[in-house]
């Protein structure tokens, strides 16, 4: 099959799901990935001829398209600070908000000794851990999370070292239970998370590709409770942040006013709320009084 038989027939597939361009430009993703091909090969090479021992799983891919699963998935993989993350359906797609928190978080350990110490709540994929622990070599990095598969994905990320770079360790603990378990690391400098966030009632506007296939541990927390993780990253952080230390956490656009008041209220200074690219309440930073 014509490389380009296969991108109309493909696109015209998928447009009852994705506009013309989004649904060619995610069949270029996949020709890129699976085939090694350049975006502008169909253009330059229009005699292009997929290999025939291809076809079959790029057929598949595109069957996994048609059913509205993320591209992301189907790939086996996201990009994040410019770098290529593993993916599976047992964790969130890194979200380009959360590239935000990551720069915000380099920013604060920048400003410290080399040698810092990171723990980042709810970890998922590692996108965020394992960021920082790249980004800005010789810190330290504790990633967390309830879920096995996730943490499974997390420790399956695979970046050169260099310049000192440590990989981050993965452990399994329930956030929501921070005095319940015996966690033998810290104290940490900084604590990160962007834990689930999203209302029950916020389901009705999300779009289908993220909540038929993301997976709803990540996602939702009880419209009766929705800051129950702050209140948990807020019993964490009075544990295992050093005096003077610094919290981030990404938040509910909706909830930003109530987050800050909750880490106020813990004792904690310096609250403050941060917005994303798109003018939207989106992280909280908070520090640990120095004494
Ligand atoms: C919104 S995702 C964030 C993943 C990743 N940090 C990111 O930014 O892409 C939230 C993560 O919290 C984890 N999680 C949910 N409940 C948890 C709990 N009680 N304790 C620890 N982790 C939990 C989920 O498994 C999921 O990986």
């Amino acid at each position: 099959m014509l490389l380009t038989a296969f991108l109309k027939e493909g696109t015209a597939a998928l447009e009852p799901l994705y506009p013309s361009s989004e649904a060619r430009s995610l069949l270029l993703m996949l020709c890129e990935a699976q085939l090694g091909v350049q975006r502008h090969t169909p253009i330059l090479e229009p005699s292009y001829e997929i290999p025939s021992g291809r076809l079959p799983s790029l057929l598949a891919a595109l069957e996994r398209l048609k059913k509205g699963e993320p591209v992301q998935y189907v790939l086996g993989f996201s990009e994040f600070m410019g770098r290529r993350f593993r993916v599976s359906p047992a964790v969130l797609i890194p979200r380009p908000e959360t590239e935000q928190l990551v720069m915000a978080a380099v920013d604060i350990l920048r400003g410290l000794p080399r040698g810092a110490r990171v723990l980042d709540l709810c970890t998922g994929s590692g996108c965020i851990a394992w960021s920082l622990a790249l980004e800005v070599p010789g810190t330290s990095v504790v990633g967390v999370d309830i879920s096995q598969e996730a943490l499974q994905v997390a420790r399956s990320q695979d970046f050169p070292l260099d310049a000192g770079a440590q990989a981050p360790v993965f452990v399994q603990a329930d956030v929501l239970a921070p005095a319940a378990q015996p966690f033998p690391f810290g104290p940490f400098d900084l604590i990160v998370s962007n834990p689930p966030y999203i209302l029950e009632a916020e389901k009705a506007q999300m779009r289908r590709n993220v909540l038929d296939f993301e997976p709803p541990i990540a996602l939702f927390v009880p419209d009766s409770d929705p800051l129950v993780f702050y209140q948990s990253v807020a019993a964490w952080s009075g544990r295992l942040l050093v005096p003077g230390g610094t919290g981030l956490v990404e938040i509910n656009e909706t909830l930003g006013a109530a987050t800050a008041e909750l880490f106020s209220s813990a004792g904690f200074s310096d609250v403050r709320q941060m917005k994303d690219f798109f003018d939207k309440d989106r992280f909280v930073g908070f520090r640990k009084s120095a004494s």
